[in-house]
């Protein structure tokens, strides 16, 4: 049986270390760190994560302000908002929630936000700064894997980790991460060929898909380690529930350690973007928001 990776309890833990460090922010600065939040639509789904972020803020002491903008929300009003959020001092952290409505262009708007304030870590010029390892700020989800996957891997270092999806969200991000981390690194997507294959080839599986539990048993090599972002709400037996991409059930008894959903990344997610925001804080507090951890 595989051991359970509980992504509640760590992002639990994670969560009061931010929040002490929001603590020491406030006893140094005088001020405590500040996350915009920007929902354009009333998408169900993204409403709970909008939700939950601010909530986690707030929990951790953090300012948080949700700004709601309608579904017909021109390019212009988003632009104007994000650079009145830019120019903001009490803002350190800023997040418009994808996917966002087909009339708006999403690359442009995620080029907008400052890259210092940038918590989800999508702005291009983070982005190359992760491919090139000089990241301050890494995107929530891939930085939530890589530390449940150190909870139950003391050394990530030649294994061979195949990511299952390539968006600019998870998988290619927790491609860079890994490679980052001297992992041997496979990316396979919709266009892909043998994928089982490929995957029972791995040590490290992460499947960030979006398809419910497509990931069966004979995909897994026995005692990999198996991380599911995956969080998709699915109806059976006439009920409604959230499945990841990996079917938990028939593969656990094969992987040595695998995460739930819910309760695995999810949480991880959350208490992530907490600790970029009050990164992001400290860096532009320390009046050098360029400047790169090594
Ligand atoms: N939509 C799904 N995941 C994310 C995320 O991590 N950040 C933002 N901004 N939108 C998302």
């Amino acid at each position: 049986m595989a051991a359970l990776i509980d992504g509640k309890a760590m992002a639990q833990q994670l969560i009061d270390e931010v929040k002490g460090g929001v603590t020491e922010f406030s006893q140094r600065y005088g001020s405590v760190p500040g996350l915009a939040v920007v929902l354009v639509g009333d998408d169900p789904a993204s409403q709970v994560y909008v939700r939950n972020k601010v909530k986690r803020a707030h929990e951790v002491g953090m300012t948080s302000i949700e700004h709601q903008l309608p579904d017909d929300c021109s390019q212009h009003t988003l632009n104007q908002l994000i650079a009145e959020l830019n120019a903001d001092p009490a803002v350190h952290g800023i997040l418009v929630q994808l996917p966002l409505p087909a009339q708006l262009n999403e690359k442009e708007i995620i080029a907008a936000i400052a890259a210092e304030k940038d918590v989800d870590s999508f702005h291009p010029l983070n982005v190359g700064a992760l491919v090139t390892a000089e990241a301050n700020l890494v995107p929530c989800t891939p930085l939530g894997c890589l530390m449940m996957l150190r909870q139950v891997c003391d050394d990530l270092s030649g294994k061979h980790a195949v990511v299952i999806g390539r968006s600019n969200i998870v998988g290619k991000p927790m491609a860079a991460l890994l490679l980052q981390e001297n992992c041997t690194v496979t990316t396979v997507h919709s266009h892909s060929r043998d994928i089982e294959q490929i995957c029972q080839q791995a040590d490290i599986v992460i499947a960030a898909v979006g398809r419910p539990e497509l990931i069966k048993s004979h995909w897994i090599k026995p005692g990999a380690v198996v991380i599911d972002v995956g969080i998709n709400a699915v109806v059976q037996d006439q009920t409604r529930k959230l499945v990841g991409d990996v079917d938990f059930a028939d593969v656990e008894p094969v992987a040595s350690a695998i995460t739930p959903v819910p309760g695995g990344v999810g949480p991880m997610t959350i208490a992530c973007l907490m600790k970029n925001t009050l990164t992001a804080a400290e860096a532009l507090h320390a009046g050098q928001p360029n400047k790169l951890a090594s």
